[in-house]
């Protein structure tokens, strides 16, 4: 793993998510999941570089954030993982041990308790500094009518400062 900037490969990162999704991985005292996103952003605010996460309140993952206060983010470019992402984005961690079923291992982040996914070209380590839920009544009523008609819930934006960030060689 080698040290990079938060914002030396937002690019290809923000590309890839966009393209095939990324790894959102929570690990608390008591349990450690993975989900799939496909938004994400990578960001500058209060002095500080920050990855936002959206993440619907029906969402396994979504009860582990509310326990604890850090994530990470990996993100495999190239289309590399997507049988991985289709599994982590479609099952939920209430049912399935997802790291085995996927054979998913780990690395031990630097300065928080979530791992990075092994064989991602990058990962965000990120301690959480501000959530906000989606307040239905501020949004667009296209998007809501598009995006908010099922019942799988408005999401929860989560301000995770990148206190580290890394390329896997
Ligand atoms: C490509 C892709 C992108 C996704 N992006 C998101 C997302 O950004 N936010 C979200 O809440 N769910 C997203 N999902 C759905 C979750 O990954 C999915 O519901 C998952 O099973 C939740 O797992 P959990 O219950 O273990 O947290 C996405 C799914 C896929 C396949």
């Amino acid at each position: 793993m080698k040290k990079i900037e938060y914002n030396q490969f937002a690019e290809e990162a923000l590309d890839a998510i966009a393209d095939s999704g990324a790894f959102l991985t929570v690990k608390t005292e008591d349990d450690l999941n993975t989900m799939t996103i496909g938004w994400g952003s990578i960001s500058y605010m209060w002095g500080k570089p920050v990855f936002i996460a959206m993440v619907r309140d029906s969402r396994y993952t979504y009860e582990l954030l509310e326990t604890t206060n850090q994530f990470t983010v990996s993100i495999p470019f190239a289309d590399a993982m997507k049988e991985e992402l289709a599994f982590c984005g479609s099952k939920s961690g209430r049912e399935h041990d997802k790291f085995s079923e996927c054979d998913l291992n780990t690395t031990k982040a630097k300065e928080i308790e979530s791992p990075l996914i092994n064989g991602c070209d990058v990962h965000y380590e990120c301690k959480l500094r501000f959530k906000q839920k989606m307040d239905p009544d501020n949004l667009d009523p296209a998007l809501d009518e598009e995006w908010y008609s099922s019942d799988e819930g408005y999401h929860m934006f989560y301000f995770g400062e990148i206190v580290s960030c890394h390329k896997e060689e």
